[in-house]
């Protein structure tokens, strides 16, 4: 994902709360051999794990982190979808931290503060996402908090996407020559190709799955063999129960299912494929029902969607808040009247594919976002002036060629900004704005205007972290996805 601007964020201090937990972790990142597609490479190990550690909390947990870095790189994580209010520099992508330097450690320091849900983290320098070193992020509801679904007989996480049998360092080459990433060599689930995954349930019970796309370049779809699958959880965000016979997972997106196991007791198939790629690549994996006495279903594994791109559409629309269900605090999550705030800006950002001095970048409104030597929020910390301005970064796009530039957009806190994302390029885009949930109030092809907002959806539209972005070349029109968010203390 193309990193085009840093928001400029805001410190709001309060008191920590001394009575919330502490969780702490000490991980010692390596290189280590990998055969995630039968092949000798060199993964991202996290305490030898590939994936790395799955963290367990507990809404508003302290989490801290000490991260060894015993690569010969410099390194850093960073915690998609954890907002990190008051703790932005924890954030874990260039220009929030300084890199861990190798054989040197940086222990993290967050809190999960008024957060649930499913997410996961990644490493965010230099393509070593390509090598893995991702892992799981699970938030649970404090005990008094009411869950709108049973507590499920087990919690399983499925950390899924593409791959590439060349390693990182090869796959930034391409990309700094000028060329397009390669088509991915498979689709690994939590670091396995097909049939190196088996996951044991009870006749008669309901389990939790937790999706995330961990991939680089490609959107996935999921689905179970034999069964339906109960969406409750996107993102921190607990949906209107929909019944899913497979869900479009796009890169950097996460959700929670339920899989009631009301079928004979057989052994049924798990399905990862990629959507809108020719060819498609599977991967599969096991649901074995404990009293299976490994007998295989006899139904055909199930098909999946693979060029349907309203599908995509109309099944991303169908996902709602549930305004009565509970959110990380006591009263419901619908009761924060989003649609009843008045936007005080819109920014449209189209983001755009382009080659500057020999290299393939993004840009987003003609800026292709650089690096300062100095992390932004270092900067901003001990005003340090002339690493960026705020505000350069336009609003909208004006035109003219591209280029590079340490952009920042300037917002004020607690505004709400009204946010159209548009792509005219011939791919699914996703975007994310690190610490920040948005309301997904419409999707849609064609030219956003402002009497696109007589149709935005003001009422139970999703909250979530990371929206996809459809692109013209696949519905011959221009696509756009439209949130509206609240700029919050980070
Ligand atoms: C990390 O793992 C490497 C390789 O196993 C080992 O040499 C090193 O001592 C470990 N470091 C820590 C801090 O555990
Ligand atoms: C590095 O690890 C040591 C030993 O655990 C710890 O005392 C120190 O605080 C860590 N340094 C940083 C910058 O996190
Ligand atoms: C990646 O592979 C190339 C050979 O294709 C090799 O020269 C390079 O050292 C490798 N990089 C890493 C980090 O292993
Ligand atoms: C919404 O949440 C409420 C409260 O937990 C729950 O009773 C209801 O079943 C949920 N509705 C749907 C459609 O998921
Ligand atoms: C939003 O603007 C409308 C029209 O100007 C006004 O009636 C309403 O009170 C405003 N809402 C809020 C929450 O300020």
């Amino acid at each position: 994902m193309p990193s085009p601007a840093a928001l400029c964020v805001f410190l709001l201090l309060a008191a920590a709360r001394a009575e919330d937990p502490y969780r702490f972790y000490t991980w010692n990142v390596t290189f280590g051999d990998v055969y995630p597609l039968g092949v000798k490479q060199q993964g991202i190990l996290i305490n030898g794990q590939f994936p790395g550690p799955q963290i367990d909390a507990v809404t508003n947990d302290n989490i801290v982190i000490n991260v060894f870095n015993n690569l010969p790189a410099p390194f850093l994580l960073s915690w998609q979808g954890i907002q990190q209010r008051r703790s932005s520099w924890q954030d874990g992508v260039y220009g929030t931290n300084c890199p861990i330097p190798p054989g040197g450690n940086f222990t993290y320091n967050m809190q999960f503060k008024d957060q649930i849900g499913s997410y996961y983290y990644f490493p965010s320098l230099a393509f070593h996402k390509a090598a893995g070193g991702y892992g799981g992020i699970r938030v649970l509801s404090r005990p008094r908090i009411p869950v709108p679904f049973d507590p499920p007989a087990g919690d399983f996480t499925i950390l899924a996407g593409d791959w590439f049998k060349l390693n990182h360092t090869d796959l930034k080459g391409i990309l700094d020559s000028g060329n397009d990433l390669p088509f991915p060599d498979g689709l690994l689930i939590n670091g396995h190709g097909s049939n190196g995954n088996r996951f044991t349930v009870d006749q008669g019970k309901t389990y939790r799955f937790r999706v995330s796309n961990v991939g680089i370049s490609t959107s996935v779809n999921i689905r179970i063999q034999g069964h339906s699958l109960l969406l409750v959880e996107v993102e921190g965000s607990h949906t209107m129960q929909n019944t899913y016979s497979s869900l479009d997972v796009h890169l950097g997106q996460s959700y929670s299912f339920l899989v009631t196991t009301d079928q004979p007791p057989q052994d049924y198939t798990i399905v990862v494929s990629t959507r809108f790629t020719n060819p498609v690549l599977t991967n599969t994996a096991m649901l074995h029902y404990s009293n299976s006495n490994g007998v295989p279903a006899a139904l055909p594994p199930p098909p999946g969607p693979t060029i349907e791109i309203d599908w995509s559409l109309n099944q991303a629309r169908s996902i709602r808040w549930n305004l009565t269900a509970s959110g990380p605090r006591p009263n419901p999550q619908g009761s924060y009247h989003y649609g009843q705030v008045n936007t005080t800006r819109t920014m449209r950002l189209a983001n755009s594919r382009v080659t500057i001095n020999g290299k393939l970048r993004y840009a987003v409104n003609s800026v292709s976002f650089v690096p300062a030597d100095t992390p932004l929020k270092v900067a901003d910390f001990y005003n340090i002036q002339g690493v960026f301005t705020p505000g350069s970064m336009p609003d909208a796009l004006s035109g003219g060629p591209a280029y590079l530039q340490t952009a920042v957009m300037a917002s004020n806190m607690r505004d709400y900004v009204e946010v159209v994302f548009e792509n005219a390029e011939g791919s699914v885009q996703s975007w994310h704005i690190d610490g920040y949930a948005f309301w997904v109030v419409g999707m849609d092809g064609g030219q956003w205007t402002p009497a696109s907002r007589q149709n935005y959806n003001l009422r139970d539209a999703i909250a979530r972290y990371t929206l996809q972005v459809c692109s013209p070349s696949m519905t011959s029109k221009l696509c756009k996805g439209t949130t509206v968010s609240e700029l919050c203390a980070s």
